[in-house]
């Protein structure tokens, strides 16, 4: 049986994770908006993603005889300045999510929660992709600037990325 305090930290990191959902929905409608189609889709299939996060934690809690409670979601912002804006706040984002679980992982090792820790350990190692992707993008766009084709181009490779399911 897990204990209450865990029971309640990973209640709120599922909050935290169908909020970088949300978020990320929001990214993926506005780039639709400025015909960065392929963008659009990357960040459906990040949203995706975050889904299956925070699916991961609720069968986690379940299988442990914890009770999922879900919260409201706050309101994503709706308008970013430029594609590099987005992606400044992703990279940004995933570093806050990546200290959520830090310091879940903290509660873990204070508990001697094993199980916890194991399975926290997945998102440790997740979160070392998450942060490394959105840095890349932010990087490349850097690079690109103000040039259309650059962003063209980018568009056309972040269009090929398809949805798998990271905990599979
Ligand atoms: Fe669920 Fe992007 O970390």
């Amino acid at each position: 049986m897990i204990s209450k305090k865990m029971e309640a930290a990973l209640n709120k990191q599922i909050n935290a994770e169908l909020y970088s959902a949300y978020l990320y929905l929001s990214m993926s409608s506005f780039f639709h908006s400025v015909n960065l189609a392929g963008f659009a889709s990357w960040m459906r299939i990040q949203a995706l993603e975050e889904m299956t996060h925070a699916e991961k934690f609720s069968e986690y809690l379940i299988e442990r005889g914890g009770r999922v409670l879900l919260q409201s979601i706050d309101g994503p912002p709706t308008k970013w300045a430029s594609p590099l804006a987005v992606f400044d706040e992703v990279y940004a984002h995933e570093q806050k999510v990546t200290a959520l679980i830090n310091k879940l992982m903290d509660l873990a090792i204070k508990e001697n929660d094993h199980a916890s820790r194991g399975m926290l350990q997945w998102f440790v190692d997740e979160q070392v992709e998450e942060e490394a992707s959105a840095d890349g993008i932010v990087r490349k766009l850097k690079l690109v600037g103000e040039s259309g084709n650059g962003l063209f181009m980018m568009d056309r490779e972040l269009s090929q990325r398809v949805f798998t399911n990271p905990g599979t």
